[in-house]
Parts: structure tokens; C-alpha cells; sequence
């Protein structure tokens, strides 16, 4: 059996992950790929957990009041989730020969976690190590996004706020993901604009995924 494909898909909030994980689902299966979509944070236990936390109700309680937990219990909370999340789920669909697309993966850990650390090297290579036995993606794509362009998509869409909703964050995480490479060595990461109509980016993702399947 050839094992399947492992894709993911990374951006700011806004640049459009969700949408272009679902619509290449829906291509790939309909060229008669077996594909499965999943996302992170996972829907197994430490991901449902860890939404609890980007959405606020799972807080650490102080006397000046509840807050987020710090970004290295968020690091090692995604990690673990991460962990879990190849073992119960992407390797055994990778092993049947399901193409797997996952919407964020650990290149978002490195860029929020060191990022809302204060942006050292220092933990983004710790970050780095902690996740070192995930599995490598086969292909990342990359949505690159003005700042302002994804935070007006943020509002535009339904849900409630997230703990990483800060402009001001979301603005050194576009830096991070416009020059990413460098943090990870020897993948296959290409980056696309996805300030552009949904077709524009879905024709030009699909085109990368064909080029990695050898049909272009
Ligand atoms: P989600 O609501 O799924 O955002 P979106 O649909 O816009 O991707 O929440 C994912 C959030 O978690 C997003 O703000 C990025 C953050 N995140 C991390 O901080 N570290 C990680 O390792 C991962 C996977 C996500």
C-alpha cells in the first residue's frame, strides 16, 4: 500500500485556512483521491480542551483576575495535542493511502507560541524541539495575507473572540509566516497570496498539489 500525502495548510487568523482546506477536499475527493480534512487544535481530547482556552472559558484564576495560560503551557498543551493527534489520526489514514490535509500544524506553534513569548530564537527553538518527532508534512502551504486584509475578514466572520485576536500580534505572526523557511529546514513550503478571490487561490493550491503528486 503507498501511504498518502500529508498536506497542511498555515496563515494568520483570516488568511483563509479553513476555507481552502475544505475546498481542497472537496477537489481531491472529487478527482477520486481518498482524503481526509483535519485541523488544529485536534478534535481529540487535548484539542477540544485547548478550545476551551482560545475561547476563554478555561482560564488560569489570580487575584488580579483570570487570564490565558502562559505561552509555554500553551506550547506543551499543543505539542501534546499534536502528538496525539498523528497517532490516533494522521498516521493511520497516511498508512490506508488517505491523502491527509491538515489546517495548521506545527509551523503555527513556533509562530504564536514564540511569538506571544516576546519572540526570542531561544524558544522558538525550543518550540522547534518539543514538536521534533511530529511528523514532516510532504507539502506546507503558506497564506500570506496583509494585516489589515485578515482583520477585516476576522470581522467579518460569526464566532467569538479568540485569545489571539490582538492586531498587534497578528501583525508580527504575518512577518513570521512571510519569512518562515528558515525555521524549518528541508520542507517543502510554498507560499501563496491569498488576498485574491477564493477561485484564484483554490486553482493555484491545487496547481502545487498536482506538481507534488507529479501530474503537473
Ligand atoms: P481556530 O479557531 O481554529 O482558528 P482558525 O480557524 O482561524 O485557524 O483556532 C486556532 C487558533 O490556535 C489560531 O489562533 C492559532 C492558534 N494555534 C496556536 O497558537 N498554536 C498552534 O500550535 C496551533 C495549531 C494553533
Amino acid at each position: 500500500m503507498i501511504e498518502g500525502l500529508f498536506i497542511v495548510l498555515e496563515g494568520v487568523d483570516g488568511a483563509g485556512t479553513t476555507t481552502h482546506t475544505k475546498r481542497l477536499q472537496t477537489t481531491l475527493s472529487q478527482r477520486g483521491l481518498p482524503v481526509h480534512a483535519t485541523r488544529e487544535p485536534s478534535d481529540g481530547p487535548i484539542g477540544v480542551m485547548i478550545r476551551q482556552v482560545l475561547s476563554g472559558r478555561l482560564v488560569v484564576p489570580g487575584i488580579q483576575g483570570a487570564r490565558p495560560p502562559s505561552w509555554s503551557t500553551m506550547s506543551l498543551l499543543f505539542a501534546a495535542d499534536r502528538a496525539d493527534h498523528v497517532e490516533a489520526e494522521i498516521e493511520p489514514n497516511l498508512r490506508d493511502g488517505v491523502t491527509v490535509l491538515s489546517d495548521r500544524y506545527y509551523h503555527s506553534s513556533i509562530a504564536y507560541q514564540t511569538a506571544t513569548s516576546g519572540g526570542s530564537t531561544e524558544v522558538a527553538t525550543w518550540v522547534r524541539e518539543i514538536n521534533k518527532h511530529a511528523r514532516k508534512p510532504d507539502l506546507t502551504l503558506v497564506l500570506n495575507i496583509p494585516p489589515d486584509v485578515a482583520a477585516k475578514r476576522r470581522a467579518e466572520r460569526s464566532g467569538g473572540r479568540e485569545i489571539y485576536d490582538d492586531l498587534d500580534l497578528q501583525r508580527r505572526l504575518t512577518q513570521f509566516y512571510a519569512e518562515m523557511d528558515s525555521y524549518f529546514p528541508g520542507e517543502r513550503i510554498v507560499h501563496l497570496r491569498s488576498d485574491r478571490s477564493a477561485d484564484e487561490v483554490a486553482a493555484d493550491i491545487l496547481h502545487h498539489v498536482r506538481v507534488l503528486r507529479g501530474e503537473a
